[in-house]
């Protein structure tokens, strides 16, 4: 199963590449994505306008200027498209329109200059490998075996009654085909039947894809996130996936998708459409799955021709805090030479308060890691309520699961539905999310963790993250230099310069629940530790020119350095 089983499997560490990286060769101005800060808001759970329990568009107007004192740079939108809602919007029945229950495509339009006027840019979620199956052109393609939108999603003859057309099983458990049986044929479907897979070896259907990035730029959106883009292709020859031993959570044979997964069609087809939104100067960030870095430096392209962003999720495998294993997942991004994309939560897994606290430091154990994917050379993907160290409420009972991967895997999965809670605003009722009853029941954490008290708080994880934010901006260091790792034995801290010619900035991060000493010795960079001006620290403060700092138990300690 892709979307939690990569989580935990630790990729080999590369040696980090001595050569320049393609993007600092080429003299053009940094494009805007590339100091941009993005920030995910899953609709359904962010603010709810017209207090019908779900969150909308006019919700997320409301709060633009929230996220403009935040200081994040772009949103990216999780499908707000017309769909029944099966997978939560990942199941399209209109590709170009809002679904009522967010709001209208005049509604997006507002947003979409409100949001302009604020200096922030719009990502629209764009669900690739699949439509819902009540997308008018699945219910022409199932209406006859000779209807010319047939070829449009892949349908084929069983090995025999009842034996699907070979051993491919769905992401959510079963297998991967459907009968159906007005034209006697299977579909096939990566994620569940629902969400049927588009044929993207016909013509047509690239065709009309490429036209809604057309449309949406005619909206003013600014670029895609390519949802589960490693699956747009399958094996024409439908060979068998080879199984591996033992079942998966559903209960099914483990196997490797070697035939359906990362084909070597999806990076033509990338070239294709990078070509398209290059025309409308729209950025591409992916959703990319991958168990090595030459697999997620191939999402680049070899001439930079593919997906500007795509996900490293091998940084989410780290499962513990550690400053040895952030350190190695770190080095393996920067061997690749690319520019890095780091996400350490999003609406498909527990949330990264919950994945590292200890119960006992977990306000300092959050902005540890503010700390660091925050500072890191690359672009950064925050999700929704992150920035409050918003914690996951997961069911407690098969019946309240709403999410269907949780549905079908309980109890051995309990699904999404714990990192999806509504944004905590307030303390009030529905921590000031809606008037009505909310979707998914808002997390007990609220009461204390909610942007009105966390404002009010300068030590809160908020405030942290305005002011880490603040400072990346002002930062050439941050924005653009070099990443140089230093002391790379130690166990417990995780410790950094960020370099460019003009300026320098140390971060020294404490992986550990006891107070590290950690001496500072920048000679062999040029550079002189006595001179440096603390930014931003969690740490209790030293002697102002001592070499060794006494970094406070999960402290962020970030310096300026003279030379
Ligand atoms: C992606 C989405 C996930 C969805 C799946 C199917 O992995 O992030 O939420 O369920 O695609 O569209």
């Amino acid at each position: 199963m892709r979307i939690f089983k990569a989580m935990f499997v630790l990729a080999p560490l590369l040696a980090i590449s001595s050569s320049l990286p393609a993007y600092a060769q080429n003299s053009q101005p940094t494009p805007w994505w590339q100091h941009s800060v993005f920030y995910e808001i899953y609709p359904r759970s962010f603010a709810d306008s017209n207090n019908d329990g779900v969150g909308d568009l006019n919700g997320i107007i409301s709060k633009l200027d929230y996220l403009r004192t935040l200081d994040v740079d772009a949103i990216w939108i999780s499908p707000c498209y017309p769909s029944p809602q099966f997978d939560f919007g990942y199941d399209v029945a209109d590709y170009q329109n809002i679904d009522p229950m967010y709001g209208t495509l005049a509604d997006f339009d507002v947003l979409a200059r409100e949001a302009h006027k604020r200096g922030i840019r719009i990502i629209m979620d764009f669900v690739v490998n699949h439509s819902s199956s009540i997308h008018p052109w699945f219910l022409e393609s199932k209406s006859s075996r000779t209807s010319p939108r047939r070829d449009w999603y892949i349908w084929r003859d069983g090995k025999g009654p009842r034996v699907p057309p070979n051993n491919w099983e769905s992401n959510f458990g079963g297998s991967a085909w459907t009968f159906d049986a007005t034209t006697g044929q299977y579909y096939y479907h990566f994620f569940e039947a629902e969400q049927p897979d588009l044929n993207w070896r016909n013509p047509a259907v690239e065709q009309a894809m490429f036209d809604v990035t057309r449309f949406w730029h005619k909206h003013g959106v600014d670029g895609f996130r390519l949802d589960a883009v490693d699956t747009l292709f399958e094996d024409p020859a439908l060979k068998d996936n080879p199984i591996l031993p033992g079942k998966n959570e559903f209960g099914d044979p483990q196997m490797t998708n070697q035939y359906n997964g990362n084909l070597p069609e999806v990076h033509e087809e990338l070239r294709s459409l990078r070509k398209v939104t290059d025309a409308n100067g729209q950025v591409l960030i992916g959703e990319t799955w991958t168990d090595n870095i030459d697999a997620l430096k191939a999402y680049y392209g070899a001439k930079h021709d593919e997906i500007q962003l795509p996900m490293d999720f091998m940084f989410t495998t780290v499962n513990k805090l550690s400053a040895v294993e952030f350190r190695k997942q770190i080095g393996l991004a920067e061997s690749a030479g690319e520019w890095p994309v780091y996400v350490i939560s999003n609406h498909d897994m527990v949330r990264s308060y919950t994945r590292y606290g200890d119960g006992q430091h977990n306000e300092q154990i959050a902005k540890l890691m503010a700390g660091m994917y925050l500072t890191l050379r690359g672009s950064p993907i925050l999700y929704y309520g992150e920035e409050l160290g918003m914690e996951n409420h997961d069911p407690t009972r098969r019946e309240d699961v709403k999410d269907p991967l949780g549905q079908h895997g309980w109890p051995e999965l309990k699904g999404r539905d714990g990192e999806r809670t509504p944004m905590q605003w307030d303390a009030g009722l529905n921590a000031g999310f809606t008037s009505g009853t909310p979707w998914l029941p808002v997390a007990p954490s609220y009461i204390t963790h909610n942007v009105a008290s966390e404002t009010a708080n300068s030590q809160s994880i908020l405030s942290f993250y305005r002011n880490l934010l603040a400072l990346r901006h002002q930062s050439s260091a941050l924005l653009d230099g070099d990443y140089i790792p230093l002391s790379q034995s130690d166990p417990n801290v995780l410790a950094y310069l960020r370099r460019t010619e003009k300026d320098t900035i140390l971060v020294a991060l404490n992986f550990s629940s006891a107070v590290q000493p950690y001496r500072l010795d920048l000679s062999a960079q040029g550079l002189n530790q006595a001179k440096r001006t603390v930014l931003l620290s969690t740490s209790q403060p030293d002697a102002k020119e001592s070499d060794v700092l006494h970094l406070s138990p999960y402290a962020v300690y970030i310096a300026r350095i003279g030379r």
